[in-house]
């Protein structure tokens, strides 16, 4: 099978009822982003930080994937489909993707904040003051925050590298770096971009752009590769 790398932002989870950030009405509208998403604010007010993650948890719970996440899990049908993403939602995995890359953590896990590698599920949404690891430390939200290295990268761009067709849905490509992946797809692949709105992107002679909402935009996507397959 052809192998079809898709990178997703909050765009794809829109249609779920989630917010985006950088929109009219998006999170960073509502929040300063250094007080609930770096290791600053964490240090400065955990309590906040907790919050807004709980918060988000909260939402992401009574969320369901929408079309866009069900037609690139449909996809695998056709393609071996690997998905990056830059969402902390798990709509990729409920949706039934098979093979899902976070480059930004997990909202459901949680990490200790004396050893990155005592990861754990969190039943149900709330994360608290006072809830330790196995080693008797605070757990944190199992985010990349600003300022964090991204440990996902490297392989990510070892991902992007073998693509025979790429596709990006729903990120502003703005947060680096998510958004040089870009420049590590080879020239001949086709590069698809699904957003309702214009997006800036990187130079690169075999670019689509599909300006649609996720929902619309992935049942398109698959028309058009397929009609490349059957070329
Ligand atoms: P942005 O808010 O920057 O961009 C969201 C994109 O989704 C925009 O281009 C919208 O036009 C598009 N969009 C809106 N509705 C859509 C729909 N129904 N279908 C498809 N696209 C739609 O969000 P991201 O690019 O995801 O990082 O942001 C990247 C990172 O910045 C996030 O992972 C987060 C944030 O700060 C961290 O928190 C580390």
């Amino acid at each position: 099978m052809k192998k079809l790398v898709v990178l997703t932002g909050s765009g794809i989870s829109a249609e779920s009822g989630l917010k985006t950030f950088r929109e009219m009405g998006g999170l960073w509208e509502e929040y300063d982003v250094m007080e609930v998403a770096s290791p600053e604010a964490w240090e400065a007010n955990m309590e906040l930080v907790l919050r807004f993650y709980n918060e988000r948890r909260k939402q992401l719970l009574q969320a369901e994937p929408n079309p866009g996440h069900l037609g690139l899990s449909d996809l695998e049908k056709h393609f071996d489909v690997d998905i990056i993403t830059q969402n902390v939602d798990d709509l990729h995995e409920r949706a039934g993707s098979t093979k899902i890359l976070h480059l930004h953590g997990e909202l459901k896990k949680v990490r200790s904040t004396v050893d990155p590698n005592l990861i754990y599920e969190l039943d149900g949404w709330e994360l608290k003051a006072g809830d330790k690891c196995e080693k008797g430390f605070q757990l944190r939200p199992h985010i990349v925050w600003f300022g964090e290295p991204v440990p996902a990268i490297e392989k990510a761009v070892e991902i992007v590298q073998q693509a025979d067709f790429f596709a990006v849905i729903g990120t502003s490509l703005v947060v680096y770096p998510a958004a040089g992946l870009i420049h590590y797809v080879p020239s001949s692949v086709p590069i698809y971009v699904i957003d309702p709105n214009p997006v800036q992107t990187p130079y690169h002679k075999n670019i689509e752009f599909i300006q649609q909402k996720a929902g619309v935009g992935v049942g398109l996507l698959k028309e058009k590769l397929l009609a490349r397959l059957n070329k």
